[in-house]
């Protein structure tokens, strides 16, 4: 699989709701032992993850840890290993150094980094380019942020995201883009609004996100297919990347009445790529 779409985050500590995202369409699922999980559950939701049987086919497995330098931290590294797991996802990374130290202790499996979740966090976004980084992907966070910056609320008067998470968003994008990962947009945590998150994903989609956390499994189809290409958008690409075939020395070519030049169809050839 490419990258995933969707990531669905479970909480460890349930048996049933492991079971359920398991049996989701979601490309990954994220066994998360950090925000949801008690304290005093960590432990049990530990061994959950040990004991599950491996599967052949299905979603991804990855594991969010707690931070590094948390109490918790060190145990959850025992998983690796000991259950079948494609890669970690750090929650409160600050800057590359902290992938790089994850990756020291996890033996370079893949890291899906959350970056955007303390006040520092927001300027080491350009950190994360390092060629030698397990990094495969970037996600951004609001709730944790808002409750390190001290705020009442993520949102202006008018009910849309405040600038600072807009900021946060925009550079987790440019951020995980610079450094050749996969930029994921965060979780739209209204689960039962189907037709904002529909809204959201598209949104994010033509930013350049390509893929989307997911808290609810009922999320899932809508982000699967908000970051699917349309039939109409791969006939269009199909149609750039032919005219560029037909004219190599071409820099620049009308298609459909309008101009096209390099940077479409670089574009053009990603659609073709993400619709495989
Ligand atoms: N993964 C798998 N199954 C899930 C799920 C998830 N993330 N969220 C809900 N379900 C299951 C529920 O267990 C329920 O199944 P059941 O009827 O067999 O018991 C079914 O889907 C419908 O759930 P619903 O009643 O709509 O929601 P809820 O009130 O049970 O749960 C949340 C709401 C928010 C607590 C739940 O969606 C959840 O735990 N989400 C993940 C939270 C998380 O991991 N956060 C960390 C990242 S921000
Ligand atoms: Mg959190």
């Amino acid at each position: 699989m490419t990258e995933p779409r969707s990531w669905l985050f479970v909480p460890a500590d349930s048996e049933r709701k492991i079971a359920k995202a398991l049996d989701s369409d979601a490309d990954a699922v994220i066994f998360d032992l950090e925000d949801s999980v008690a304290p005093a559950q960590k432990a049990a939701a530990r061994e959950i993850l040990k004991g599950l049987p491996k599967r052949s086919n299905g979603p991804q497995w990855w594991v969010r840890v707690n931070p590094l330098g948390s109490e918790y931290h060190k145990d959850d590294l025992t998983l690796i290993g000991s259950a079948y797991i494609h890669g970690i996802v750090l929650p409160k990374a600050e800057s590359g150094a902290d992938v790089i130290e994850l990756a020291h202790r996890t033996g370079n499996i893949p890291i899906h980094a959350i970056v955007t979740e303390t006040a520092a966090s927001l300027f080491g976004l350009l950190s994360y380019r390092d060629p030698k980084s397990p990094l495969a992907a970037m996600s951004w966070g609001a709730e944790d942020l808002s409750a390190a910056l001290g705020a009442s609320s993520k949102t202006d008067a008018d009910g849309d995201l405040s600038f600072t998470y807009r900021l946060a968003r925009s550079l987790c994008l440019a951020g995980a883009v610079a450094a050749g990962v996969q930029p994921v947009d965060g979780v739209f945590a209204d689960f039962k609004d189907e037709d904002g998150l529909r809204a959201e994903a598209e949104a994010a989609r033509r930013e350049g996100f390509t893929g989307k956390l997911a808290i609810h499994p009922a999320q899932v189809p809508v982000i699967n297919f908000a970051f699917t290409p349309s039939p109409d958008e791969v006939r269009h690409a199909e149609e750039i990347v032919a005219a560029f075939e037909a004219h190599p020395d071409a820099g620049v070519l009308s298609v459909g009445g309008k101009m096209v030049d390099r940077p479409h169809l670089v574009q053009a050839r990603r659609v073709l790529e993400r619709a495989r």
